[in-house]
């Protein structure tokens, strides 16, 4: 038996036991005539102490020899220790140890292994197993762990299954690249890694699996930002004879139950907004509600008057940011400049001072008088002590840019508190959207998407403006989940793709299985998927999903402390009959 206890839960009740614990050596304070050592494991740290009128001499020598990070097993009995620290459960006791075994040595570690180390972030990476000792890494782990587990439970007692679906597959167009994999056995082809389950689960729906979900890895070849990784976790979810309705239902049940189980905060009914309304509101389709700052349209009180500027604009746009009024001249010229750089592109700002006294004072007062403002500070919402920040230009990119202002806003005025939980569904997304690029409509979810039934006559004639039965769970603004109700018959599944610029006998290539499925008697079906990374790390107070993920791929992909990827040798490739330039 390598250990009786573990090094988290002895206390006062233990006195006298005679106890067997094992873990690493966290480190040591020699005193000369005593030796204190802290032993750490998973579960804890509990201090040992050696002494040499008490402990036996071979005993006390060899504790003398103990590096960090060494391995060790003892035995010994629990005393009351002198000096209590109130700060850990281990802290009213200490182990007086009788027998020590190294199991193995350790050279010194790169950092500290302490909550907070001395690493930088490549180096961690380099060394994920010593970064998974510290406590702020394993407890991200444990916490994913609780996550998962709370959503099976949840889920199983639905009745829904969890199925495995295949890695090695045939793309699926979810809009980014795929990563691929030569076949050996068959000469110059590839399988793809899958994007999503998606084309497995509603063959699942169609095999009449009914309430299917999988806990699953998806690959994107994207470029990587905080909350993107090329390998991340999906809570698939997909249901036979439901519509919208009920997907929304039992997935806000299933957040709201984690919300409820792993943070201990109720949330009421989670609002709905459409997908036109949060763009015209917050310029974003996940915005963050923890706060308000709703867009102020400003083109009917600004235009017309003067200002050349607004005069020329599609839209003039503005928000009130609360309190702050005070703001110095160089804390504006910074915000201007905040927002004129490339990234947010805005090419100016004009702001309104709403006054304690109830009067204006803006960039602007050449051109407009004090009931324009006031007309201003209606439309925005401003209250004295506000500032109002307008940006004008064209519609989308203004409200991109005002968006990201909004964002930089509550984050300087510190309204986006990590423990508050704001979540929301947005609904009736565009079916399509146009891409300049390649000068024609995509998919904006994926190409299996149902267009609502009474738009299907604007995509011969307005193609952008056909709604999709589609929705987005949004959370502190992240997109958590997107789903959709799916397209379940052959002929509308072939004029989708005949929309989407496939011709016949291209979508019989690639979507062959499917449409053949859809005529065996596919059932009504629709579905969603949650992104684990992300709603981990919103539900653990963070954005970055890295430090939820045990081995995660740096910003260029790479996994650093493996090295990959990284060349393969020649043999290897001939047998993939791959050659390289
Ligand atoms: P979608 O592409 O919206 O939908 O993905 C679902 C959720 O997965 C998360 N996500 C990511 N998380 C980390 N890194 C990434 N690179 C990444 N990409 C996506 C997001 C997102 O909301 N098959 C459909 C779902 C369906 O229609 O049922 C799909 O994959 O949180």
């Amino acid at each position: 038996m390598y250990r009786s206890h573990n090094c988290g839960e002895l206390n006062a009740s233990h006195i006298n036991t005679e106890v067997t614990l094992a873990g690493w050596v966290q480190k040591s304070r020699d005193k000369g005539f005593m030796n204190w050592v802290d032993l750490r494991d998973r579960y804890g740290i509990t201090q040992l102490i050696f002494d040499e009128s008490r402990s036996e001499k071979s005993v006390f020598e060899k504790a003398k020899t103990l590096g960090r990070e060494f391995v060790i097993q003892v035995k010994g009995t629990v005393i009351e220790r002198e000096a209590k620290n109130k700060n850990i459960p281990t802290g009213e006791i200490e182990i007086l140890v009788t027998e020590l075994t190294v199991l193995n040595q350790a050279i010194t570690p790169p950092f500290t292994i302490e909550d907070e180390t001395d690493g930088g972030e490549d180096i961690r990476m380099k060394y994920r197993y010593l970064d998974i000792r510290r406590n702020p890494v394993k407890n991200s782990l444990l916490f994913r762990h609780k996550v998962a587990m709370e959503v099976r439970k949840y889920l199983s007692d639905l009745d829904f299954c969890e199925v495995e679906t295949p890695y090695l597959i045939k793309s699926t167009p979810e809009g980014a690249r795929d990563f691929v994999v030569p076949s050996r056995m068959n000469e110059g082809q590839f399988y793809a890694l899958p994007q999503s389950p998606q084309t497995f689960k509603q063959l699942l729906m169609v095999g009449g699996m009914d309430k299917y979900f999988q806990i699953v890895k998806c690959f994107r070849d994207e470029d990587l930002r905080a909350d993107r990784q090329p390998e991340f976790t999906q809570i698939d979810c997909e249901m036979a004879f439901v519509e919208q309705e009920d997907i929304l239902n039992i997935f806000e049940g299933l957040t709201r139950h984690l919300l409820l189980e792993i943070k201990g905060i109720e949330v009421d009914k989670f609002p709905r907004i459409t997908y036109d309304y949060a763009m015209k509101t917050y310029g974003n389709d996940k915005p963050d509600i923890r706060f308000d700052m709703k867009f102020g349209e400003l083109n009917e009180v600004a235009q017309h008057k003067e200002f050349p500027v607004f005069n020329a604009a599609e839209l003039v746009v503005g928000i009130a940011a609360p309190g702050c009024a005070s703001y110095t001249r160089k804390e504006i010229d910074a915000l201007i400049d905040w927002v004129k750089r490339p990234q947010v592109g805005a090419s100016g700002m004009v702001y309104v001072k709403c006054e304690a006294n109830g009067t204006y004072k803006s960039s602007v007062d050449k051109f407009y008088d004090q009931e324009d403002l006031a007309n201003w500070a209606k439309a925005t919402d401003a209250k004295e002590g506000d500032m109002i920040f307008v940006l004008s230009g064209p519609a989308n990119k203004t409200r991109a840019a005002l968006s990201a202002l909004r964002m930089e806003l509550a984050t300087r005025l510190g309204l986006r508190n990590p423990a508050v939980f704001a979540p929301l569904w947005v609904v009736d997304f565009p079916l399509l959207e146009f891409d300049e690029e390649s000068g024609r409509y995509h998919a904006m979810h994926h190409p299996f998407t149902s267009p609502k039934p009474e738009d299907m006559a604007l995509l011969e004639t307005d193609p952008g403006k056909v709604r999709a039965n589609a929705y987005d769970m949004v959370l502190n603004g992240n997109e958590i989940g997107g789903g959709s109700i799916r397209i379940h018959d052959k002929a509308t599944q072939a004029l989708m793709f005949k929309y989407l610029g496939f011709t016949e006998e291209e979508a019989k290539a690639q979507f062959g299985f499917l449409m053949d499925a859809f005529q065996y008697g596919a059932p009504p079906h629709g579905g969603l998927a949650f992104g684990l990374d992300r709603l981990v790390a919103i539900l653990g107070g963070q954005e970055t999903i890295r430090d939820f993920i045990a081995f995660p791929k740096n910003n260029s992909g790479r996994d650093v402390m493996i090295d990959a990827p990284s060349m393969i040798d020649e043999k290897q490739l001939n047998e993939l009959h791959i050659q390289l330039k």
